[in-house]
């Protein structure tokens, strides 16, 4: 019986440990393929909305394969890491991988590995799919043989294929977008993972020569966006001061296929662009400047929101500086438009370096009404009028698609003739009546 047949009639099963933005969908991919998946989670409220036959994620697909997998029996849900050990013949992570005081945060992959090696068992295929700084796995495979006295390639295979998804078309982009990028621990794990993930992807595989050229490949790619936008950040920046539009300049010069300047915008968020370049940056710490380029343009990027707060400042001088009591209003926490992730968005900077300075902040954003990070004198809500209405000052930080509709008609209600609208992301076309202050127009 081959590989496929043996995960189609259940003889394999697939234990998926974090069913975040990236397990929901790796779980989707492996359901909708026929295979028996356990989900593995520990948070309560990821468990309940599975148990209910809901998807963690808008992800299209996801809420339906989990439906058909409990029906068929296909999808078992759990929060207890050895039963799902016992259970299955193939463990993929996907938990998440962040920063501590910008040093990589390993803790939710070593909490899942010293669980797995209590019951881990001869025959066992163990694949890693966050982004690790290089030489990561590597260490996992130590801690593993460690504990458990079983060998790698003799007793049990490791492969690390990260994960290139992205939000609104993960599915597909495992299924159909992109090839699978795989590396083993030697050439048994290798040939495993080459056939596991040609069974889902039909773009099939890239087999990378070494683990740390896996590791290495979707760090590039975070870097690679990373330095990019601090590029079009620097020369909005230009433009700024020197009365000049690096939009229209941006479309003229993109109408050439070697120019893809990127956009500028607030600030970059969420757990891969600004985590990726302090993999690299760490792993140079001796020699700095192997990484000038990688260091500047975070600095770059880390300085976007202060950039956009200094000149709103700058440009609203006097209705900071009257003494009456002025309301700002913030379109946005997710970290990109239409998305629910509102992780390290640029958002929190604002309010933050805002409310140091006193002010209350009203922030509207389509997916969240209540946010435990948020400083105390913020609040937020998902009622856009509620957060518009008689506002001073207005940052849109967001682009969410409902943004790009607001008219004349919809602010005339909502705001005074003087109030002041910052669009950091460019999105603001139909409002005329208002001051503008757009991100990279001087
Ligand atoms: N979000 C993206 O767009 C994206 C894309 C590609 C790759 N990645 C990589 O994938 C990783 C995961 O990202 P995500 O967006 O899915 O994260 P997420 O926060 O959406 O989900 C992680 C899940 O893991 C669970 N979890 C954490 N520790 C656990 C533990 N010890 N045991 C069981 N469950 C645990 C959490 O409860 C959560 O449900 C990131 O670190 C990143 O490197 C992310």
């Amino acid at each position: 019986m081959n590989l496929k047949e043996r995960l189609l009639n259940g003889k394999t099963t697939i234990a998926i440990f974090g069913i975040g933005f990236v397990g929901t969908t790796i779980m989707t991919v492996w359901l909708r393929a026929g295979a028996r998946v356990i989900a593995v989670d520990k948070n309560i409220d990821v468990l309940e909305k599975l148990r209910k036959g809901e998807s963690p994620t808008n992800e299209p697909h996801s809420k339906r394969a989990i439906s058909k997998g409990l029906k068929e029996n296909k999808l078992i849900i759990t929060s207890d890491h050895q039963t799902a050990i016992r259970k299955s013949n193939v463990v993929i992570i996907a938990v998440p991988v962040g920063l501590k005081n910008k040093n990589v945060n390993l803790t939710n992959i070593t909490s899942v590995i010293n669980s797995i090696s209590k019951e881990m068992k001869k025959g066992i295929a163990i694949i890693v799919t966050p982004t690790i700084p290089i030489g990561t796995s590597k260490k996992i495979i130590k801690i593993i043989e460690n504990k458990t006295k079983l060998k790698v390639e003799k007793d049990f295979n490791y492969i690390y294929s990260p994960e290139r998804i992205s939000a609104g078309h993960a599915v597909k982009d495992i299924e159909k977008n992109y090839p699978a990028i795989i590396s083993g621990a030697g050439k048994k794990s290798t040939e495993f993972g080459k056939k596991l993930f040609n069974i889902i992807s039909s773009k099939g595989v890239i087999e990378m020569s070494t683990i740390e050229a896996a590791e290495g490949e979707k760090i590039f790619e975070g870097v690679y966006r990373d330095v990019n936008i601090a590029l079009a950040n620097e020369l909005a920046i230009i433009c700024e001061k020197n009365g000049l539009d690096f939009w229209e300049i941006r479309n003229a010069a993109n109408s050439q296929p070697y120019s893809q300047i990127h956009k500028s915008g607030i600030g970059v968020g969420g757990y891969c662009i600004p985590v990726y370049p302090y993999f690299l940056i760490n792993m140079n710490k001796k020699s700095h400047e192997y990484t000038n380029l990688i260091r500047v343009s975070r600095k770059i990027n880390e300085g976007m929101p202060r950039h956009a707060v200094k000149r709103i400042i700058e440009i609203t001088n006097n209705k900071f500086r009257s003494k009456k009591k002025i309301k700002i209003s913030i379109l946005g926490l997710s970290f990109r438009g239409d998305i629910p992730d509102k992780r390290l968005s640029p958002t929190y900077e604002i309010v933050k370096m805002l409310t140091n300075i006193k002010f209350d902040i009203f922030i509207h954003d389509p997916y969240f009404e209540k946010d435990k990070f948020l400083e105390k004198r913020a609040t937020i809500t998902k009622d856009l009028r509620k957060c518009l209405m008689d506002s001073d000052i207005v940052i849109l930080a967001t682009d969410h698609r409902e943004y790009y509709e607001l008219t004349d008609s919809d602010m005339k209600k909502l705001l005074k003739n003087e109030t002041v609208i910052y669009d950091g992301r460019n999105v603001i076309q139909k409002i005329t009546k208002n001051k503008i202050i757009k991100i990279g127009k001087g």
